[in-house]
Formats: structure tokens, sequence, C-alpha cells
């Protein structure tokens, strides 16, 4: 298959899509970036790569890092982080706070919200620092020194985080945090803040479609079973309560973020990255989820 004739085509298809959505404005950091960026990388498992539009320009990854810190969560603690977080879908938006109360401070699972703190406090457990943790990790897996956290925009978070501080405060009610909760926050904040382009996120994320082993350095962080479990939490948990949409019209593992990166991966033989920052009304990149419905389809390979 001509990999780059391929996302020539898709990236024409996409084009009256650019642009389109709204970008995520209720982190005022967030909101100066150009609507009509657009991005989508390959990274195939024996190294090569293909890539269109504004492949290498670096963006907010934002829910994208929650793939990242569960990978390290479940890599270094195994099956004990089931115990605080879920793995059903929540049906609910990403930060939404009403289902935590019916469920005792348990979120449904590791992509929303309240699950990704939960997983940031496990790596608060295991690490003194997790953000430099992380950051260095990234690095390594994408092989580019320039992966960094955005102050700007962690402290944007910051300033407009009540209601990841609500949602918190009540898991730490409920006991299902160890940490002080402004330390939990702060690392979370961080994660969301770090900055990476398509390239790179395509890169960092070819573990999750190679059994758990980078090709890029070689190394093992997943067991095949734990790679196997986390693409199908990134199916079914991935894009919040879009997940069914998008698997329904993509039909891959990915996990989007509100700086309009989607993540997915083709488990043996690829990872992808495209980046638009223009959102539909559930928080994906609108561009973005055309992009990979139209990969998908033209090329006919998906996970189904
Ligand atoms: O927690 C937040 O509000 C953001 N910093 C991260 C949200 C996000 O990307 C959810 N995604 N689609």
């Amino acid at each position: 298959m001509d990999y780059q004739d391929l996302l020539d085509v898709v990236h024409q298809e996409v084009r009256p899509h650019i642009g389109k959505g709204r970008v995520a404005d209720y982190i005022p950091a967030l909101a100066r970036v150009p609507a009509e960026r657009f991005g989508l990388c390959l990274h195939l498992l024996d190294g090569r790569e293909y890539g269109v539009g504004d492949v290498d320009e670096a963006f907010s990854i934002q829910s994208v890092s929650k793939v990242f810190a569960l990978v390290l969560a479940l890599g270094a603690l195994g099956e004990q982080i089931w115990q605080r977080v879920g793995r059903e879908p929540s049906g609910n938006p990403f930060n939404s706070l009403v289902q935590l109360e019916y469920e005792h401070g348990i979120p449904r699972n590791p992509f929303i919200n309240a699950g990704a703190l939960v997983i940031t406090d496990w790596l608060l457990g295991l690490h003194a620092d997790p953000s430099a943790e992380l950051v260095a990790w990234l690095r390594r897996e994408s092989a580019s020194a320039r992966v960094a956290i955005d102050a700007e925009v962690a402290a944007s978070e910051r300033a407009h985080g009540d209601r990841n501080a609500a949602l918190a405060h009540f898991m730490k009610s409920c006991g299902n945090l160890q940490a002080p909760v402004e330390r939990v926050l702060q690392t979370y904040f961080d994660h969301c803040a770090i900055r990476m382009s398509c390239r790179e996120l395509a890169r960092a994320g070819a573990l999750l479609a190679n059994h758990g082993r980078s090709p890029i350095t070689g190394e093992s962080w997943l067991t095949r079973s734990q790679a196997k479990q986390i693409a199908a939490l990134m199916l079914t948990c991935g894009t919040y309560d879009a997940a069914g949409d998008f698997a329904f019209r993509v039909g891959l593992p990915g996990k989007s973020g509100v700086g309009g990166g989607i993540l997915a991966v083709i488990p043996q033989r690829m990872s992808l990255c495209v980046w638009s920052p223009g959102l539909d009304p559930r928080g994906n990149s609108l561009a973005g989820v055309e992009a990979l419905e139209r990969f998908t389809t033209l090329s006919g390979i998906s996970i189904f």
C-alpha cells in the first residue's frame, strides 16, 4: 500500500472540515491556537513514517497524556490499579461529576478526568516527580528532546480547574486519593499541558501497537495482555461519550484530547496521530475524526 498517496487523498478530502468546530476555550491559553491547523502522521512498526500537513508542529496533548500515564502506572503496578478505577465507558462528558457520587468515588475508567486523577495519584506513590518522569519517558519514546510542559497552559489549567478540583476533593473524601489533592491536581495539569507533535505522539504510542514493546527504544513497558487492555480501553472509553460513534466510524482504539489531537493504534501494524484544533460538540477533533474515518475506509484497515 502506498501510504503517502493515501494520506494525500485523506488530506484532500478533509480540507473542507479543517477549521470547522470550536477550539477549546475553557482554558484560555488553548483558545489562541489557530483552528486551521491539520497534521496526520503514521508510524509503522518497521520504523517507516508518513505524514501530511503540520506533522511537526507541537500542540497541547491534553487528555492524550492519560494513555501514557496509564502505561506507566499499569506497567509498574499491574492489576492492583483496578481496585481504585473501573474499566467501563461512562457515557458522560469527560469532566462529569454526577456518576462519581453514585459510585462511591470510584471513577468509571482511567480516561475520564476523575479516573486520570486516580492514575496520577498512583504515579505519585511511585515517583517523587511524576511529571518529570513522564516528560523524560516521552522524550525517549518519541526520540525527541523538545517534548516539554507548557508552563502557561499548566497555569491556565490550574486557574480554571475548579471542576477537576471538585472531582479530586470528592474522591479524597471517599478515601480514593492518597496524595494531597493539590499535588494530584498540579501533576495532572502538568501532564495535560505537555506539548508534542503528531510525529512525536505517533512514535510514543507505537508500543501500544507492538504488544507493549517500544519499536523506538526496544524496551518493553507492558505485557502483551496489558497492551491489549489499554487498546480495549481506548476503543471503549478513549473518546468519552462519543466512543461508540468513534468505533462505528473509525473502527480503531483512539484517545483524544481537547487540544485537538487523537492518538490511534492498529495492533501489529502502526500507530497514527492526527491533530486539528477545531472540536466537535463532544470535545473530539472534528477534522481529526473525519480524517481517521477516511483513512480506515480508504485503506480497508481497521480492527474489525
Ligand atoms: O482536565 C481538563 O480539563 C483538561 N486539561 C484535559 C481535558 C481533555 O483533554 C479532555 N478531553 N478530551
